[in-house]
């Protein structure tokens, strides 16, 4: 009943996470391209109020007109549309979240008990939870430093994208060398979410709060909060697509459970960034295929890294898997079955014995020896990259591994 109850919080959390992310992401990508949309005025009375761009448009069987003042409107309205409760949301729900999933259950999905760094496979439930806290804290601390460090006048954006490039490779790698693969893809994830709303919730809301007060009291609201607002929502625009592809890699073991994992990551942040940059660009007016071009090109490396090295059969020349396999009774279906039941079963039943789950995890069951033959492809992926059994809970072993990748289906 308690794994039952969780599961459902879980899923109006997400539900709720979603939803906010999508209204956030998609006022956020809209605000964007309205302000790399904006031509300047055509009425000579527009000019004169200091408006600086105005854009056009249609939507929903209406006509609208957008207009974007150079500094301050000679007179603000009193019901001025913020938006900040989208991107708290989408933080808070997310955080909540990763309670109820990881933090609730590192030993599951934290720790990666064959990482390469012995401490990190040895962490304990609630060193590997207060790492993960760390993760996203010095995250937020780092990446906050070098803006304000690098640029604090707003100046040397290219070399403070590069600095903020360099600290994303960093953390794709850590994060895939301390905690389990899927933890690790969602944590850097959560680094840039985090970054993205602690721009919001710092810097870009408390900067319009002084640039409100200050018209209010009929002086000019200093520059440097609007260049510091832009300059963090343009890093938010950037962080979009990469974030939401990481969120959803939980879905895709072949993205995390590579040895390489942190490259595969690593190379789908720049494509997602890259792509955005050619809408970034195609919306002030400038088609620019280079960019996406290029961000399939990572995408296409990506496909050849991820792509599975121990497939249907044992590599070629792996004489001694296929020894073992064969020394071991031929690996029969009947070995097979066995191994799945002794290390597989506990949770993936329709109804497992594991105390942890109320449904087969990812509706993945092995009941029967049908199920077994019909899911071996995913089976044998999941097995050969030690993604499962997870956390190694049921202490499959080496050998077993060897029968599951010789064997052939019939
Ligand atoms: C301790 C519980 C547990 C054990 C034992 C376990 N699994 Fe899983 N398995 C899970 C959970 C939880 C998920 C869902 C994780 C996710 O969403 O990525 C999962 C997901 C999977 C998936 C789907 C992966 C994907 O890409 O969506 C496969 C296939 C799988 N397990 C196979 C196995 C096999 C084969 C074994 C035995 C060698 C095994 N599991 C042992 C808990 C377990």
């Amino acid at each position: 009943m308690e794994a039952y109850l969780q599961d459902f919080l879980n899923m109006l959390l997400r539900w709720l996470h979603v939803i906010a992310a999508i209204a956030w992401i998609g006022e956020s990508i809209y605000f964007v391209m309205l302000d790399n949309s904006l031509r300047p005025p055509k009425a000579a009375e527009d000019q004169r109020k200091g408006i600086f761009g105005e854009m056009w448009a249609v939507h929903g069987g209406g006509f609208y007109h957008n207009q974007k003042y150079a500094t301050s409107p000679d007179k603000l309205p009193n019901d001025l549309h913020w938006s900040f409760w989208k991107a708290y949301t989408t933080w808070l729900s997310g955080f909540a979240l990763f309670i109820t999933l990881y933090l609730a259950n590192p030993e599951f999905y934290l720790i990666d008990p064959s990482a390469n760094w012995a401490w990190a496979a040895n962490m304990t439930g609630w060193q590997a939870n207060l790492m993960a806290l760390l993760f996203l804290l010095g995250g937020w601390v780092i990446y906050n430093e070098l803006c304000k460090r690098l640029s604090p006048n707003m100046e040397r954006d290219g070399m403070l994208s590069l600095a903020v490039a360099v600290m994303m490779v960093v953390v794709a790698y850590l994060s895939t060398q301390i905690f389990a693969g899927r933890a690790a893809f969602l944590l850097t994830g959560a680094v840039m979410a985090t970054a993205m709303s602690a721009n919001v919730f710092f810097w870009i809301i408390p900067g319009q709060r002084r640039m409100v007060k200050a018209m209010k009291a009929g002086e000019t609201p200093d520059p440097l909060d609007g260049k510091r607002g832009k300059q963090r929502s343009v890093h938010n625009t950037y962080f979009t697509l990469p974030v939401v592809l990481l969120m959803l890699s939980n879905h895709y073991s072949f993205m995390y459970s590579h040895e390489h994992a942190w490259l595969i990551m690593t190379l789908f942040i720049f494509a997602g960034a890259l792509i955005r940059q050619f809408f970034v660009l195609m919306h002030a007016g400038s088609i620019k295929p280079a960019y996406p071009a290029a961000g399939v090109a990572l995408i296409l490396l990506n496909v050849w890294i991820a792509a599975p090295s121990v497939g249907n059969a044992p590599a070629a020349g792996d004489e001694a898997t296929l020894a073992a396999a064969s020394v071991d009774g031929g690996a029969s279906l009947e070995r097979v079955h066995e191994i799945i039941d002794a290390r597989c079963v506990q949770c993936h039943a329709q109804s497992p014995e594991h105390p942890g789950f109320t449904a087969a995890p990812a509706g993945v069951a092995f009941d029967s020896s049908e199920q077994i033959v019909n899911q071996i492809a995913q089976i044998k992926q999941v097995v050969a990259s030690g993604y499962m059994p997870l956390g190694n809970m049921t202490q499959m072993t080496d050998e077993e591994r060897e029968v599951i990748a010789a064997w052939q289906a019939p």
